[in-house]
């Protein structure tokens, strides 16, 4: 059985993994993404690929960016989180590890994984939402990966959502991004803690008092626990998300919508206010079918599993 390895570059983290053609995960490695280093993420990637390529026999690498890839799947020419720009990422790989490498967008190749062994399997026509330090997305439709004219289709992180709302790091105002992120997660509870709200005290007690070493992951597991704050404020991304996942439905008409990125290990705490949102915003609700909210099977795996499977491709 040929190996192929995926590596899923984003913005906290870089996942690596040695797949076999069913989508199963023969070994994997994890680094912290020195997201502002260029140079330092070609290194990470480079070991990262090179440690897998010394105990197993890689027929070729898929790489997941978390930015705009280019039609002919080689450079990066912009993220909105990390320090690319005009980056050949196909070219310095292929120099670096000495296999052959296709790059794509970190939540296409998502879309991909969840599309060929995930929660997207049984239908032809799906919407991926990631939720982590971005929202990125991933559209399958009839089967295919939409990619657009240029490549970069499916940048729903980027829809306006609030006109002249708060800066992104893509240069424009009031995208989903900024309202339905994990980082936006974080930056709003952080804000709440050392306002000083005494709704957020219990999160403030379980970051050591300091508002500034809140995380996603501890809103997540007080949420579990049944802090109303913590449980509210996933609430309010899970509307955010909805509503931007509504007005995408009006375009593309999925068949299910797959959430996965970090924060949607929260599970239904985010999920249930998802659907409840998007349920309530469809266009023509109530007369036409409604698509299946689902959480990414692959779980945070999906993208390295989607990244491999393209790189047999
Ligand atoms: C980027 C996308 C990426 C997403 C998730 C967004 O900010 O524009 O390219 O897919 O974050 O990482
Ligand atoms: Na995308
Ligand atoms: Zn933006």
């Amino acid at each position: 059985m040929t190996l192929t390895c995926g590596v899923d570059i984003g913005g906290t983290k870089i996942l690596g993994g040695v797949v076999d053609e069913d989508g199963g995960i023969v070994e994997e490695l994890r680094v912290e993404s020195p997201a502002t280093d260029v140079e330092a993420i070609e290194k990470a990637v480079t070991g990262l690929v090179k440690e897998l390529g010394s105990r197993h026999e890689i027929a070729s690498v898929g790489i997941g960016a978390a930015g705009y890839v280019d039609k002919a799947r080689a450079r990066v020419m912009f993220a909105p989180n990390i320090a690319w720009r005009d980056v050949d990422l196909k070219a310095e790989l292929e120099q670096s590890t000495g296999l052959s490498v296709v790059v794509e967008n970190d939540a296409n190749v998502a879309a991909w994984g969840e599309f060929r062994f995930g929660a997207g399997h049984d239908v032809d026509d799906l919407l991926l939402v990631t939720v982590g330090t971005g929202v990125g997305g991933g559209v399958v439709l009839d089967g295919e990966l939409f990619r657009g004219a240029f490549g970069v289709g499916a940048e729903i992180g980027h829809l306006r959502v609030v006109p002249g709302g708060l800066l992104c790091g893509c240069g424009n105002y009031g995208c989903l991004e900024q309202y339905g992120s994990g980082s936006a997660l974080v930056r709003e509870a952080r804000r709440a803690a050392s306002g000083g709200s005494l709704l957020a005290r219990h999160l403030l007690d379980r970051a050591g008092g300091d508002a500034a070493a809140i995380t996603g992951p501890m809103i997540t597991e007080l949420a579990r626990a049944g802090d109303p704050f913590c449980i509210e404020q996933l609430r309010d991304l899970g509307r955010w998300l909805g509503e931007g996942i509504a007005s995408l439905a009006a375009v593309l008409d999925p068949a299910v919508v797959v959430l996965g990125g970090g924060v949607s290990e929260a599970g239904d705490l985010l999920l249930d206010p998802v659907r409840d949102s998007f349920g309530a915003n469809l266009t023509g609700r109530g007369h036409r079918p409604l698509a299946q909210v689902r959480r990414a099977r692959l779980g945070n795996r999906a993208g390295l599993i989607g990244a491999a499977d393209l790189a047999r491709r």
